[in-house]
C-alpha cells in the first residue's frame, strides 16, 4: 500500500518524498506547485500553479538493490508515464526519448509532454531509497520562450483529461509495478526503440550507431566516424530524430 500525500506548494515533491520515506515504506507525493522543482542536470522544472502534474513515487529498499536496478528506475518511470498516457488518452502519439523524456506528436513534430527525474538516497554506500519524480504538462498552454517550441501539454493535444485522472492512473501503475530489473529492462528497451538507430552526441555532433542497451540502461554505441565503441550514460546529451524511428 502506497501512502499518498498532496500539498499545495512544496520546494520539490522529490524532496518531500525523500523525507516522508523516513516514516513510510512507499509514498506518493503530489503538489499543486513547486517553488524549487528541478529537472536533470540541475535545470529548473517550472510550471504554472495547478496546471500540471508534479508527482513523486518513493520507496525504501529492504534489501540492497543491485546497481543495475537502481539505474533502471529511470526506465520504470518512463514506462509508467508512457503506459499511463496511452491508456488514458487512447492516442498513439507518445514516444520515449532517451534517457528521460516522454514526447508527443504535435503538428508534425515531437514535443516534450513529460520529464522524469530519478534520485536515490544512500546509507554509506548502500542505496536505501529511490525516488521517481514525474512532471506532466496537463492544462498549461503557454510556456516560457526557451521551451515554447519544445513543450506541449495534454490540453494542446486535445486530450481533455482531468489532472486527478492522470495522478490516479500513475498511482495505479506504481501500485502494480514489478520492481524487477529484467522486466523493467525488457519493457524500457522495447519502448525506446533505439537499437540500430543513429544518434548524434551533443555538443560535438559525434554520429553514433546504437548497438545495444546494457543491463543498467546505458547505451553501447559505435562512433560512426572513428569506428570506436563507446558507452553513453544518461548524463550525456543525445539527439535523434524520432520521426525516422
Ligand atoms: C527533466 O525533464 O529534466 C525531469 C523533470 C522532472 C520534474 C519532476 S516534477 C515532480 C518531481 N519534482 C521535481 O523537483 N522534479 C520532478
Amino acid at each position: 500500500m502506497i501512502q499518498h500525500f498532496h500539498f499545495r506548494d512544496v520546494s520539490s515533491t522529490n524532496d518531500y518524498a525523500k523525507e516522508l520515506l523516513d516514516q513510510h515504506d512507499r509514498v506518493i507525493v503530489t503538489a499543486e506547485s513547486q517553488f524549487k522543482g528541478r529537472g536533470r542536470k540541475g535545470r529548473a522544472w517550472l510550471g504554472e500553479i495547478s496546471e500540471n502534474v508534479y508527482f513523486s513515487f518513493g520507496m525504501n529498499h529492504h534489501e540492497e538493490p543491485s546497481p543495475e536496478l537502481c539505474s533502471l528506475f529511470q526506465g520504470l518511470g518512463c514506462n509508467i508515464v508512457l503506459k499511463s498516457l496511452q491508456s488514458l488518452t487512447k492516442l498513439n502519439i507518445f514516444k520515449l526519448k532517451y534517457p528521460n523524456d516522454v514526447l508527443a506528436l504535435y503538428r508534425d513534430n515531437y514535443r516534450k509532454v513529460s520529464g522524469i527525474l530519478v534520485e536515490h538516497s544512500f546509507l554509506g554506500s548502500q542505496c536505501d531509497k529511490s525516488i521517481v519524480g514525474i512532471g506532466i504538462n496537463v492544462y498549461q498552454t503557454s510556456f516560457p520562450d526557451e521551451i515554447r517550441q519544445k513543450a506541449v501539454s495534454l490540453k494542446m493535444l486535445n486530450a481533455d483529461l482531468d489532472k486527478n485522472e492522470v495522478i490516479a492512473e500513475l498511482t495505479k501503475q506504481f501500485e502494480f509495478a514489478e520492481i524487477d530489473e529484467n522486466r523493467i529492462f525488457e519493457e524500457w528497451n522495447s519502448n525506446l526503440d533505439i537499437i540500430g538507430k543513429e544518434i548524434v552526441l551533443a555538443p560535438d555532433g559525434i554520429r553514433c550507431l546504437v548497438e545495444r542497451m546494457l543491463p543498467d540502461g546505458r547505451l553501447a554505441v559505435k562512433n560512426l566516424t572513428s569506428g570506436d565503441s563507446m558507452i553513453i550514460s544518461d548524463g550525456e546529451s543525445i539527439q535523434y530524430k524520432l520521426k525516422d524511428f
